[in-house]
């Protein structure tokens, strides 16, 4: 899904409890822990260029449960929390991040597990809690899987990623309706439909526009309407939904804004209703039913931002496929969008699970007077994924972008660097956390309200170390990514890696 990576797991499994819940010692959910609030020392962290870990997998476990991608099977509470270097104090409201996290460790899939978001408190400079809830689904509270059940409205996992907007904390599981979190204790208030205005599936990857406060979401589905669009205003009111028409159904992850565009891809991994009714009838056994069909096509379509499916404009582009976006912005006729671009998904046994082929940064430029599309390779080596900007410049020009890097290895998804690449010159700025510790998504969260330069603020992501089973929350400074974290926030247990996390600062 996000490139190849390397195995790295053995020294993990050695020390992971057969529950898969390996880890510091954690207590469970009754009876909070305090931990020792000392301030330890900033870490020593290797930040030069180190090899990918090549430490073996296990060939007769599935990657996504071995290591730690394997699930957490309690869910556990503690308090101050030891903290290495030191915290900003302007980081000040709760960090909480979704992951797949099946509880019987056993999913056909790394996208099946029910969800379970990770909470971090973080008060002026203290870690005050941690908790880790499964989202109090439908599925998961019946203890069903993934396909048993027709999946959509309050039947989905919700495990994809948390969405702050209109003072709800939500989560998202891309195929079905959200879920409103509490952020008190990130328990669960239930699924949230938007008054019922909400009739398909809702994005795990919403925009919201810093200029109005608005979200902009959409769902995809696997019958008609195969795609809709949303407007939700700043108070969390649905005001806007209508179907935008596409030729066949399709997995459409992401999609962008600018500041008077929606900017969506409809690209050729093709819902396969045969494969689905194999699947309904044995979802351990064919756990996706979405297909490769470069005959398909590629279309990038831009259509107002306040609405108006009738003027969407699409532009042809070669066929490829894109889970995630930097960003996106107009500059007079050009919608200009940066894509983590796969030349294919799904086109073949494990692609799509254990990584697609040749990840690229690309820009895609659709010019809306002569209704032509090109494509630019920003870069193709250690390209990264699960992207980040300041969501102060959701819609407008950036200059940095924060992803992902991936390690290469035939056997698992390998996560490794934090990236901060500058799109005005292409240079980057790297941060390698070792050879045994692998970052995650990294979050840009504005520093300074006073400094409005695009790397003015940090960057939160969790860090596992394979040779310790040890996550840490890594808080870094955008302006020297390289010099790695100015804090590390130790966790009671390991965190999967999960996939997105959200920021809800207090107001
Ligand atoms: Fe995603």
């Amino acid at each position: 899904m996000f490139g190849a990576g390397t195995a790295s797991v053995a020294a993990f499994l050695a020390a992971c409890s057969s529950d898969g819940t390996a880890g510091p010692a954690a207590s469970t959910t009754s009876s909070p822990t305090t931990l020792p609030s000392t301030t330890l020392p900033a870490s020593t962290i290797p930040t030069s260029t180190a090899p990918g870990s090549t430490l073996p997998t296990d060939p007769t476990v599935p990657w996504w449960l071995q290591g730690n991608y394997a699930p957490v099977l309690k869910e556990v509470e503690a308090a101050d929390l030891v903290v290495r270097g030191a915290l900003p104090p302007e980081l000040t409201g709760l960090y909480a991040k979704n992951g797949s996290n099946p509880p019987k460790a056993d999913s056909p899939h790394w996208f099946f597990g029910d969800g379970m978001v990770h909470g971090l408190r973080l008060d002026a400079g203290k870690a005050s809690w941690y908790r880790n809830r499964y989202v109090g689904t439908q599925p998961h509270l019946a203890g069903v899987g993934f396909g048993e059940g027709a999946p959509g409205g309050e039947g989905n996992q919700s495990n994809v990623s948390t969405i702050w907007h209109g003072g709800r904390l939500l989560t998202s599981g891309e195929v079905g309706f959200p879920y409103e979190l509490s952020t008190t204790d990130i328990s669960t208030k239930g699924v949230f439909d938007f008054d019922g205005k909400l009739k398909t599936s809702f994005t795990a990857h919403p925009k919201i526009d810093p200029r109005t406060g608005k979200m902009h979401a959409f769902g995809y589905g696997f019958a008609d309407p195969l795609l809709s669009y949303y407007i939700i205003e700043p108070d969390g009111t649905m005001s806007h939904n209508e179907p935008v028409s596409i030729p066949t159904s399709t997995m459409i992850h992401d999609f962008q804004i600018t500041d008077t565009d929606a900017v969506f891809w409809d690209l050729p991994v093709v819902f396969d209703l045969d494969m689905a009714i194999v699947w309904i009838n044995d979802p351990a056994n064919n756990p996706l039913p979405y297909t490769w069909r470069p005959e398909a096509g590629a279309r990038i379509g831009v259509m107002p931002l306040a609405g108006g499916a009738d003027k969407i404009q699409w532009f042809d582009i070669d066929p490829c496929y894109v889970f995630h976006s930097v960003n996106a912005f107009r500059k007079g006729d050009e919608v200009i969008v940066d894509v983590c671009r796969l030349d294919s998904m799904f086109s073949k046994d494990g692609e799509g699970i254990g990584g697609g082929s040749d990840p690229s940064l690309v820009r895609w430029t659709a010019n809306t007077a002569t209704g032509k599309a090109t494509q630019e390779v920003l870069n193709a080596e250690n390209s990264g994924d699960l992207p980040s900007r300041d969501p102060r410049r959701v819609g407008i020009e950036h200059r940095f972008g924060y992803l992902t890097g991936t390690r290469p290895n035939p056997d698992t998804v390998e996560l490794g660097d934090i990236i901060k690449h500058d799109f005005t010159n292409g240079s980057r700025d790297v941060w390698n956390p070792g050879p045994t510790r692998h970052a995650t998504e990294p979050l840009f969260i504005p520093g300074d309200p006073g400094d409005s330069a695009d790397d003015a603020g940090w960057l939160l992501s969790f860090v596992h170390d394979d040779a310790v089973n040890e996550t840490v929350l890594a808080v870094l400074d955008a302006t020297a990514v390289s010099k790695g974290p100015v804090a590390e926030v130790v966790m009671p247990q390991r965190v999967p890696y999960g996939f997105h996390g959200t920021w809800a600062a207090d107001a």
